[in-house]
């Protein structure tokens, strides 16, 4: 698959077959993922690969359990299905330190915050590695969903597979064989996410 093939053809899997899927298919996918680029390389990544159910049925349970306390309803499908894929990533962000943060933090805390939560590189660094992730996963014609949903219950699972301070849980990731979706979700027109400035 050529690289516009696969980000052209690729969507957020939800559904999986029950086929198991190979550790290291999923290790070499992460052993590539880590060319991705990330602010001053720091590589401040790191990915936990779920695969023991009794964990994930763990996590799946504290979703529920947190989506029940604040709404009163069962969690809908888009945070609580990720149990049903063979295998799940956990990806953690590890802390980024640019080299003007500590100077930025004495001189002018707002320009400080603005670039660390706004601008957030750190968090930019992770994302372009789960997307390389995604789109690996799709040229191996396996399926996956980039999710944040679960993390309403982010304390919870930290807890459950030992995520520790100062790493910070970003993303689930569940993946496995595809049972293939038909339609494309839509894209907006390339105007509303282009502007040229000559
Ligand atoms: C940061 C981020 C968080 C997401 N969280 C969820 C999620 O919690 N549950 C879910 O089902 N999909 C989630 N998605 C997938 C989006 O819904 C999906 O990418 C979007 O609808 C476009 O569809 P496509 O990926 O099939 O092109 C997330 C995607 C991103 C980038």
């Amino acid at each position: 698959m050529d690289i516009i093939e696969a980000v052209e053809t690729r969507k957020s899997i939800r559904k999986f077959k029950s086929d198991d899927v190979d550790l290291n298919q999923i290790k070499r996918i992460i052993g590539i993922s880590i060319n991705s680029p990330s602010g001053g390389n720091a590589q401040n990544w790191f990915t936990y690969i779920i695969k023991n159910k009794d964990t994930l049925n763990m996590m799946r349970a504290a979703v529920e359990s947190v989506y029940k306390k604040i709404t009163g309803k069962d969690a809908p499908g888009v945070y609580a299905f990720f149990n049903e894929a063979p295998v799940v990533l956990a990806v953690v962000q590890k802390p980024y330190i640019g080299s003007l943060d500590s100077i930025l933090e004495n001189v002018d805390k707002n320009r400080n915050y603005d670039r660390k939560f706004i601008v957030n590189p750190g968090l930019q660094g992770v994302a372009s590695f789960i997307t390389h992730i995604l789109l690996l996963v799709h040229n191996e014609g396996l399926g996956a969903c980039w999710m944040t949903g679960p993390l309403i219950a982010k304390p919870e699972i930290e807890n459950i597979i030992g995520v520790k301070n100062p790493d910070n849980l970003v993303a689930l990731i569940p993946i496995g064989k595809p049972v293939e979706r038909q339609s494309k979700s839509s894209r907006n027109d390339v105007s509303t996410a282009a502007k040229i400035i000559e």
